[in-house]
């Protein structure tokens, strides 16, 4: 196994400010102990409704969320403060990609100045090997070379993403934090983006999490699953053990809610619905604790890859 990135019981918890004197009132446990392992390679889909902490999770990977409490583990060295991440080029080798590139890329900016942001920061080049390297990455993103001297909002979204891909992979990263890279998009330029991605991953061995909450794409994508609820997972393991035998009454409700084309089996999907909707309803209580927490984790008897969070053996919270 090729391990890139270990996130060992991650933790990430806003506080609650309120009150005249704004004082720290609460906290929302936006990631509530967390682990998985990024194989060199390999891409991890992370799902769950809007809410669920996967967003916090990929901010805390690459620096810009404090983590409260727990690891991440850089090709086997700790990163999980600032200090040696600047060391091993962490901020170099793990870059993200944003869900609204009308925000995230700045909108003064030349497109060729926001691609080798990154490129500057970490690397020296002179202005022409500079201007060849954009243009290169421009090239890989299929833009044209007219596009170095425009403004963002001069592009379409599928542009502005495919921006932000070549921005993301300016400077030859390992592993890039995908959140939600495709949502704003229309069906057939989300599979060009997606399709693209894929490319650049064979060629250039990359990792990705990718976070979404369209199953179609996750399946589409990802070789595992992470299946996120108030900030814990619920459910991990290999894309096709999560899809063919959900565990987790979540997961089940959520697969089962993907809407089907084949018409064939309409009926069938419709009660199959049905009849997990009503699973849902009469043995919620007994997939969480008695504070409404997923339990942790365990791997499934007889498939160590997949692990599911239910109630312990016994148990009696
Ligand atoms: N800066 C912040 N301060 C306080 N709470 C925050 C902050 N950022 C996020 N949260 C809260 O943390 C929780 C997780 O948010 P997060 O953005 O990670 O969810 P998400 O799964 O990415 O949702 P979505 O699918 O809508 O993008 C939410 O309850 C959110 O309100
Ligand atoms: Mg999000």
């Amino acid at each position: 196994m090729d391990e890139l990135l270990t996130i060992k019981n991650l933790k990430v918890h806003y506080p609650i400010r309120s009150g005249f004197f704004n004082r720290i009132t609460d906290y929302v446990y936006a990631v509530d102990g967390v682990d998985f392992i990024i194989e060199k390679g390999k891409t991890y889909g992370l799902i769950g409704e809007s809410g669920s902490g996967k967003s916090t999770i990929g901010k805390a990977i690459v620096g810009l969320e404090k983590v409260t409490d727990g690891e991440i583990l850089y090709q086997g060295k700790d990163v999980t403060n600032g200090r040696t991440r600047r060391k091993m080029e962490y901020n170099r080798d793990v870059q993200m990609i944003f869900q609204d590139s009308m925000s995230s890329l700045n909108p003064k900016k030349r497109v060729r100045d926001i691609i080798a942001e990154p490129i500057r920061n970490f690397e020296r080049m002179s202005a022409g090997e500079e201007k060849h390297r954009v243009q290169e990455l421009l090239d890989i993103v299929g833009m044209p070379n007219d596009a170095l001297y425009k403004y963002p909002h001069e592009f379409s979204g599928g542009q502005r993403q495919r921006i932000g891909v070549a921005r993301a992979m300016a400077t030859n990263p390992k592993l890039i934090v995908a959140d939600e890279p495709v949502s704003a998009l229309d069906l057939s330029v989300q599979a060009q983006v997606l399709n693209f991605m894929k490319k650049i991953q064979e060629e250039f061995g990359l990792s990705y999490l990718f976070i979404s909450h369209d199953l179609g794409v996750v399946k589409y994508m990802c070789d595992n699953l992470a299946i996120m609820y108030k900030g814990r997972f619920v459910e991990l393991g290999p894309r096709d053990a999560i899809y063919n035998d959900p565990q987790h009454i979540y997961t089940k409700r959520l697969l089962s809610a993907i809407p089907r084309l084949d018409v064939a089996h309409r009926e069938e999907h419709r009660a199959e619905r049905r009849r997990v909707e009503k699973e849902y309803i009469t043995h919620q209580k007994d997939y969480y604790d008695s504070t409404g927490r997923v339990y942790d984790l365990k791997p499934l008897p007889g498939d160590p890859e997949h692990l599911v969070a239910l109630k312990p053996e016994g148990g009696n919270s």
